[in-house]
């Protein structure tokens, strides 16, 4: 869930400042800039006034990216860098996000991807521990229940992990789930805001509709149909694309607000809540350590984490799906790098 100032930002990045000095030191790096994920969430970040600097690295035509990117007339400074300057990529950086490795196909879950992506995340987060060890960490790369485990076990390793700075970005289900609410109750999305808990998989994804009056609205088989489409929404922009990859726009969109809604909790604005997916003692007496649940984001990244709230019986029902599913997904991660 946004919360509603959070949610009316969804549309335009907010600039709301409290400290200067402290946004002067928002620079932030894309690794795998030049993807399709990549190259438009460079491009938003250039668009958000709260990125000064802007440090694009790829393995394949990140410069090409930044100098294109750099000609928009905001204020940050862009740079980008080849494949084998991973390391000056990091310097200095406070934010880095990692849409780096390869998308499914149709056919293919995401937990499909693991083997190649995997070793990706793994190598790219040893790379932020040698080079900017205090830099937040918002993984993209899918499978997000497998790599924010692999992520902060390397953190682990290397012995720099603090768990208020590693996030997986589930934001995509929240844009789907409040554009497909307001599509079935005919309602502004930005007026319809959704909780969506749990990890970033089909079962996995838990949307909590119980908890909005216009979720309410929805029962039945409509609410079936309707969580479905949330928690397999990615299925539909596969199909769609036709081999081509997966949803990359909308991504780049929900990976630029997330990050908007970071730098603003580390920039000291109060009250910047956002579900994702963290180390999180909610379910942790289960094994389950890692959860997404609404985050309260302050000046040294995760704040506050929020209990999930009153859910209905058949959200119960979705939960208990989510939580033995995520589990492997958790485990598997940790297996990784042990
Ligand atoms: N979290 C989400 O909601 C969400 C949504 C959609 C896609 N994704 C995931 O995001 C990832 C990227 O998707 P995409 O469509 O942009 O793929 P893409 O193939 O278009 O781009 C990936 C980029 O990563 C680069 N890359 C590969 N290895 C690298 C490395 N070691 N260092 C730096 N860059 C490297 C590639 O050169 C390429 O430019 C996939 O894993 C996909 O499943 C996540």
């Amino acid at each position: 869930m946004f919360t509603r100032a959070a949610a009316r930002s969804l549309a335009a990045p907010s600039s709301r400042l409290f400290s200067s000095s402290a946004a002067r030191l928002h620079k932030v790096a894309v690794l795998g800039a030049g993807g399709g994920i990549g190259q438009p969430l460079s491009l938003l970040l250039k668009s958000d006034p709260l990125v000064t600097s802007l440090s694009l690295y790829d393995i394949r035509g990140a410069p090409g990216v930044a100098a294109d990117v750099s000609h928009v007339d905001t204020g940050s400074e862009v740079t980008g860098y080849a494949a084998d300057q991973l390391d000056q990529a990091l310097e200095g950086v406070k934010v880095v996000v990692i849409p780096a490795g390869v998308p499914r196909k149709p056919g293919m879950s995401r937990d499909d991807l693991f083997n190649t992506n995997a070793s990706i995340v793994r190598d790219l987060a040893a790379a932020v521990a040698r080079i900017s060890p205090e830099a937040h960490i918002l993984v993209i790369s899918n499978p997000v229940n497998s790599t924010v485990p692999i992520v902060a076990g390397t953190l682990e390793k290397a012995g720099v992990f603090d768990p208020r700075r590693v996030f997986g970005v589930t934001t995509l289900d929240v844009v789907r789930a409040r554009r497909f609410l307001s599509e079935a109750v005919g309602t502004s999305p930005k007026n319809t805001g959704v909780t969506v808990v749990g990890g970033h998989s089909g079962p996995t994804i838990v949307p909590l509709l119980s908890q909005t009056e216009w979720g309410k609205q929805v029962t039945g088989e409509s609410w079936k149909k309707l969580v479905h489409r949330i928690q397999f929404g990615g299925d539909e922009v596969v199909k769609a694309k036709d081999g081509a990859g997966s949803a990359t726009l909308s991504m780049a969109y929900a990976g630029a607000n997330f990050t908007n809604h970071l730098l603003r909790g580390l920039s000291g604005e109060k009250g910047v809540i956002a579900p994702t997916f963290v180390k999180n003692p909610l379910y942790a007496d289960q094994g389950i350590d890692f959860f997404s649940s609404p985050v309260e984001l302050g000046v040294n990244g995760v704040e506050k984490i929020h209990p999930i709230g009153t859910i209905s019986a058949d959200e119960q029902a979705l939960l208990d799906a989510c939580l033995p599913e995520l589990k492997k997904n958790i485990e598997k991660g940790k297996a990784f790098v042990a």
